[in-house]
């Protein structure tokens, strides 16, 4: 009886230890400072945010549009500094200054948001947290794509685990801030949060995500959910991951009211979970994810479809899938009936209102192979086209088409389709 309770206390010690050296382990990974060059965040019509990190306390400042100098009142190691006074529709050459930190300040530009333009291009992809040959192909595709100037590329979308394995501080600099770093000195970070990221707290930590619908939309009170005005598109962002997904949770509630207000002539709504996949997650698995897909798929698709979701792009499963324009369908995979849910049959050509029409079909994304390609079963219903290949998605948006491209890594488009609104 003795030797039972005595190894019954050792294991519980044991435990504790193991649980207290877990959360200091979790806390260095998720707040240990490194020095970071600086990044762009909370791009509104007429405000911008930097952020970096200097070795050393130090005031920063910058310089920008060739006139005008900001300065920081503290001298800190973590800096934050938002530009005001921004013109809408406008793009400006910027310079950040430090002493301890050398800071690459060639080709820095910044843009607001726009308000009016005839085209617009976004870059949207999932899954690229692991610094590969695959990752680097897939973002030089897209360069090639638009000839290296990246004044073609209007807003970028991270679709979540941007930092495998465990979206540390460390992590986030190896597999983000140097791979794209080109990238990040002209466009804003726009990422949702994945599974890999939510390892650790240094996401929300890393990124400024509007709260009080300073980017467009409705107030959403929390970093984990908002959303985006951009010219002809509304632009939704959702946290499948930490967020609660019930029908009438928060997030749920505020996307509804956020949708029913939108007027753009396209909504985009992206979040790390596919409510449809066949790849390396398998959405017909109630279990797989934790029931996240399940959950997106029973609780949001129906608001989607209410609100006239044009596209609902997701990345998880390492590969690229995607639905024709379907509607009403929240079961599994052996309850979907073409004959109802598909609104319209063609692969490749689309056409819907321009008046908001409730049910008139969502196109579904799954874009996850931005950094590696797994395989896939690719035999459900929903999803029309299934690859295990790497790649990324290239929108361009006028305001009657919405064209999509999947570009894969050595520079074919393996799918396409677009949407014409009369
Ligand atoms: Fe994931």
């Amino acid at each position: 009886m003795k030797i039972a309770k005595r190894i019954a206390l050792a294991l519980f010690i044991l435990a504790i230890l193991y649980g207290v050296g877990r959360f200091f382990l979790v806390a260095y990974d998720s707040y240990v400072f490194l020095p970071r060059q600086p990044y762009l965040q909370m791009q509104t019509q007429n405000t911008i945010t930097l952020k970096w990190q200097t070795p050393k306390a130090e005031i920063g400042s910058i310089d920008y549009a060739d006139t005008y100098h900001v300065s920081e009142k503290k001298a800190d190691r973590y800096h934050s500094l938002t530009l005001t006074g921004l013109k809408p529709d406008t793009c400006y050459n910027y310079k950040v200054n430090a002493t301890s930190l050398n800071i690459d300040n060639t080709n820095r530009v910044f843009c607001t948001l726009n308000t009016k333009k005839d085209l617009e291009r976004l870059w949207i992809v999932g899954d690229t947290g692991e610094d590969s040959t695959k990752q680097r192909n897939v973002y030089r595709a897209m360069l090639s794509y638009v000839d290296n100037n990246l004044s073609k590329i209007d807003l970028w979308l991270l679709l979540g685990d941007n930092a495998y394995t465990s979206g540390t501080q460390k992590q986030y600099n190896k597999d983000l801030f140097d791979p794209y770093k080109e990238l990040i000195k002209q466009k804003n970070i726009w990422a949702v949060i994945g599974n890999h990221d939510a390892r650790r707290w240094a996401f929300y930590d890393i990124f400024d995500f509007p709260t009080k619908g300073e980017s467009g939309g409705i107030p959403s009170k929390s970093e984990k959910y908002y959303s985006v005005d951009e010219a002809n598109f509304h632009l939704v962002m959702l946290d499948s991951e930490t967020e609660d997904r019930s029908a009438n949770g928060k997030m749920a509630q505020w996307l509804a009211k956020d949708l029913a207000q939108n007027k753009k002539n396209w909504t985009i709504v992206a979040f790390h979970h596919p409510p449809y996949t066949d790849g390396s997650h398998k959405s017909n698995n109630p279990k797989d994810s934790g029931g996240r897909m399940k959950e997106m798929r029973e609780n949001f698709t129906p608001i989607f479809d209410k609100y006239d979701v044009d596209l609902v792009i997701s990345g998880h499963s390492h590969v690229y899938e995607r639905s024709r324009l379907m509607a009403n369908h929240t079961g599994m995979s052996k309850r979907f009936d073409e004959a109802l849910h598909v609104k319209q049959p063609d692969l490749h050509t689309y056409t819907k209102s321009l008046a908001k029409t409730p049910n008139s079909g969502v196109i579904y994304i799954v874009d996850g192979s931005g950094s590696k390609a797994d395989s896939g079963t690719f035999n459900i219903p929903e999803l029309s086209i299934g690859y295990s290949a790497s790649g990324s998605v290239i929108l361009e948006i006028t305001p009657t088409t919405l064209s999509e491209k999947f570009l894969t890594d050595n520079d074919v488009v393996k799918d396409s389709f677009t949407i014409t609104k009369h």
